[in-house]
Parts: C-alpha cells; sequence; structure tokens
C-alpha cells in the first residue's frame, strides 16, 4: 500500500526525496541522542537500535540537499554509542550500509541484521540475553528507533525491545506511528488488517475501536486520534512505561501525517526529550506558518495583477512566526481506549 511518507522507494526501486518534516525529525533524534549518552556515562554500556534502519544518506525534496539518516546520525552521536545495531530488510540497503560502515567507521561496534526485523530483532536481543558468562548487554543504556513505513513492526518485537533490559531503565522508545495512514490501508483488505493486528499485538480494545470506526461510530476524524491514543495506553499500560509523548507531524499545509511516539520509564529522559520535542514542534509550526504567509501573499498579488516585491515577501514569509500555543505536542496522559457508547456507560 503506499505509504503516504515522504521517504522510500518508488515502483522503479528508485530512492524517493524527504519532505521537510522528515528533516525536523531526524534533527529532533540529533538533538536527542548525544543527551542520551551524556546522561548515560555512568552505565559502562550504552545501545541504539535502528529496527528499520533505510540508507545513511536520503535527498530533502525542497532543498535537493543530502539529508543524513538515523543511522549515521547516531553513529556520530558524542559521547559516542558502546554498540549500535542496525536492522534493515532491503538487501541493496544492507550492502549499502556494510560499505559505508566499512569506509567510516571500520572501529566501532555496529552490527547490521538483514532481515525482517520482527524476526532479527527479537532473535538478536535473546542471543544477547544467553549470553555467557553475563549477560551484560541486557544493562546496557539502550534507545530504539522504530521509524517505519506503515504498520511494519509488530507488538511482539516491540514488547521484545521494552522487556529486554536489567536495570531501573526500560529500553527507550521512539516509534512512527502512521495514524493518518491507516485508515486508507485498512480499506485496501484483510492483508492491511491483519499487519495492524499485529501492530496491536491482536488487542480487543483494537477489535472494538476498529469495529466502531467500520460501523461509523468513530468518525474518521477520531479515528486517528483513538489509534494514537490506543497505542500510548499499551505502551504505558501494558508495557510499563511511565510516559509516552506524541510529536504530530505535518506538512507545510498544515495537514497531519503521523505521530512520533516516544516511550520512557525514566524522568530525565522525558524531561530532556520533552525539550527536544517543543523545538521540533516549533520548528514544524514555523514552517506552516511560513507556507500560510507564502499562500496569502500570492493570493494578494494575483488579485492585485502584479508579480510582487520577490524581496519583500521572501522577507514576510521568512520571518512568519506561528501564532498561539503549540498544538502538535500532547503532553496528557492517555485515556481508557474507546469503547461504544453502552459500554462505557456515555
Ligand atoms: C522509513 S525507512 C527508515 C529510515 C531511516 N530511519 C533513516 O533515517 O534513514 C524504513 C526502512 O525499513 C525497511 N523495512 C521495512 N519493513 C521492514 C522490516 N519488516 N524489517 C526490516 N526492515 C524493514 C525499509 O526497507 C526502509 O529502508
Amino acid at each position: 500500500m503506499p505509504d503516504g511518507r515522504g521517504a522510500g522507494r518508488d515502483r522503479r526501486g528508485a530512492e524517493r526525496s524527504w519532505g521537510p518534516w522528515t528533516v525536523v525529525k531526524l534533527d529532533a533524534l540529533s538533538g536527542y541522542l548525544p543527551a542520551f549518552t551524556q546522561a548515560s556515562q555512568r552505565a559502562k554500556r550504552t545501545m541504539f537500535i535502528d529496527v528499520l534502519a533505510g540508507s545513511t544518506e536520503n535527498t530533502a525534496r525542497d532543498t535537493g540537499e543530502a539529508v543524513i539518516g538515523s543511522a549515521e546520525r547516531a553513529l556520530q552521536v558524542s559521547p559516542p554509542f558502546s554498540r549500535v545495531v542496525l536492522c534493515e530488510r532491503d538487501e541493496r540497503k544492507v550492502a549499502a550500509l556494510k560499505e559505508h560502515l566499512a569506509q567510516h567507521h571500520p572501529d566501532r561496534d555496529v552490527k547490521v541484521l538483514h532481515g525482517d526485523c520482527n524476526e532479527k530483532v527479537p532473535e538478536y536481543l535473546a542471543a544477547l540475553a544467553a549470553e555467557e558468562p553475563h549477560p551484560v548487554w541486557r544493562w546496557a543504556v539502550t534507545f530504539a528507533l522504530v521509524d517505519q513505513y506503515s504498520a511494519d513492526v509488530r507488538w511482539n518485537t516491540l514488547e521484545a525491545l521494552a522487556n529486554f533490559r536489567i536495570g531501573d531503565r526500560k529500553t527507550e522508545l521512539w516509534i512512527y506511528f502512521g495514524d493518518s495512514f491507516f485508515p486508507r490501508g485498512l480499506s485496501t483488505g484483510p492483508a492491511y488488517e491483519a499487519r495492524m493486528d499485529d501492530l496491536f499485538g491482536g488487542d480487543p480494545d483494537w477489535h472494538v475501536l476498529h469495529r466502531g470506526w467500520r460501523a461509523g461510530e468513530v468518525p474518521g476524524s477520531e479515528f486517528s486520534k483513538e489509534l494514537v491514543n490506543l497505542m500510548r495506553w499499551k505502551l504505558q499500560h501494558d508495557l510499563g512505561y511511565a510516559t509516552t509523548i506524541p510529536l504530530k507531524m505535518v506538512r507545510p499545509s498544515g495537514h497531519g501525517l503521523y505521530h512520533m511516539i516516544f516511550a520512557t520509564d525514566h524522568d530525565v529522559g522525558e524531561r530532556i526529550m520533552r525539550h527536544v520535542l517543543q523545538g521540533a514542534e516549533k520548528e514544524l509550526e514555523g514552517m506552516v506558518a511560513r507556507q500560510k504567509m507564502r499562500t496569502v501573499l500570492e493570493r494578494q498579488d494575483r488579485h492585485a495583477g502584479i508579480e510582487g516585491l520577490s524581496g519583500l515577501n521572501d522577507w514576510a514569509i521568512d520571518t512568519a512566526e506561528p501564532r498561539g500555543p503549540g498544538q502538535l505536542l500532547l503532553l496528557d496522559p492517555p485515556r481508557p481506549p474507546w469503547q461504544p457508547a453502552a459500554a462505557s456507560g456515555d
């Protein structure tokens, strides 16, 4: 199914370019990871797991400039991660990753897992847990990025990541959650429904919500919000994360694309990520404000029958600021999952 994202490959296998929101997301990752490794200095080991690693470099759609991908960003972090684990299914991307690693990071501890992350990542974690005489990596302070195109990751994989660590912190998770694409995917039939089922681990609340949406009891606009809420609820209540913070990623038009959901059970991680995400929210809202200003000025110029004073227009666009408080970061805790009116007593 089309993923609706700014990255990936087109039908001929060529790499697609990335929308500006992807750059904001990756910059937020680059903002957080050094704080994560710095805050983990007392731990003997730190580990970054890129569950769907992609390519090391891509192209920005708006500027044509190269954009460094998550794997390379994790490798550039200072203080460095003790170990970086990269999982990728696409053979060509794996070959490119290996070549890149040999050329640029020959001395780093990097494991490349080739295959479906839902098999390879749990297998890898189980192998680390079985290491003799001590499973030392289970004490590593660990961050996992789950940057999927659509519903690629199964709940079991998230569970394996969350439960991997011994010690006072769970593996921190940052998950791409394509809530605005899911309704379209679900309309394509049972194969996609099965993927969604796997993403939610066959959760009964997911089935209730899905049925409610199909029956028209959950309006389309609410369905996406309820999906985000359910995923957060499960992360907190089933996997035991103390906090989840979703950041809504938007197009320059302001239309919602997907959420990045951060899950942690560590107050320092939460504080730092909250700060980083507030910066990302500002970036995204600035992008929307600039686009709005561009549209207004172009309309005015058209009405006036002039080409506009390009210098002045550029200045007004570049300095356009969002109005009002941020709308994209949700700091309230998740609510209990949606239930039909009779069941919830409404
Ligand atoms: C959105 S991209 C990741 C982008 C990456 N985080 C970056 O910043 O460059 C998702 C990647 O996951 C890979 N992929 C999709 N399904 C997968 C699966 N089940 N297991 C492993 N990799 C998968 C795709 O080939 C693609 O390269």
